[in-house]
């Protein structure tokens, strides 16, 4: 299956999902760019509050056609109880070409649900699998078998 792992990190831990799971499925990975934020208390406010707000910011363009793959997998961290702002522009831009779909994302504990839901209504479809990794998933060491498994739950249901 030709795959593509598309990921958004401020700091840092959902791109180490998102580099295992690039390794897992054999696919390629790229990174959402977004000069908006930087690691750094002001960093994150402007983040929450954008997040609240729905705004939507410039991104670099994407380095790969998602039309190219057979599922392009996208995540990024939850902000504010929803998908991070790199994540929805990035699906905003991309939703007619994307493939099949799956998102994963990392958060403290809450707000997967909504954010997986904005990025279904971005996307302009449902994804085949998604993933959702908390702060207690990493610090009991569970999140390798967690990506096993979805990288699995991806390669049983891929596209003909
Ligand atoms: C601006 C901001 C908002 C956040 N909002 C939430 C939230 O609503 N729920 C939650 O459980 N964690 C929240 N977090 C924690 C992050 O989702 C979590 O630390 C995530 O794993 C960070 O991913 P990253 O290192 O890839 O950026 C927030 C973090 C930031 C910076």
């Amino acid at each position: 299956m030709r795959a593509l792992v598309v990921c958004y990190s401020l700091t840092g831990t959902t791109r180490r999902v998102a580099r295992a799971l690039a390794s897992e499925l054999g696919a390629e990975l790229e990174e959402i760019r977004c000069p908006r934020y930087r690691p750094g208390l002001l960093g994150a406010l402007r983040a929450g509050h954008d997040s609240w707000r729905g705004l939507i910011p410039e991104i670099e363009p994407p380095a790969n056609d998602p039309a190219q793959y057979e599922l392009v997998a996208v995540g990024g961290p939850v902000w504010a109880w929803n998908a991070c702002t790199p994540v929805r522009a990035y699906l905003t831009r991309t939703a007619a070409r994307l493939p099949a779909v799956a998102f994963f994302a990392t958060a403290g504990g809450a707000g997967f649900e909504r954010a997986f839901a904005t990025m279904a209504a971005l996307a302009g479809r449902q994804p085949a699998a998604t993933l959702a990794l908390t702060a207690e998933h990493f610090k009991e060491g569970k999140d390798p078998a967690a990506i096993a498994a979805f990288a699995a739950e991806l390669r049983r249901g891929r596209p003909a």
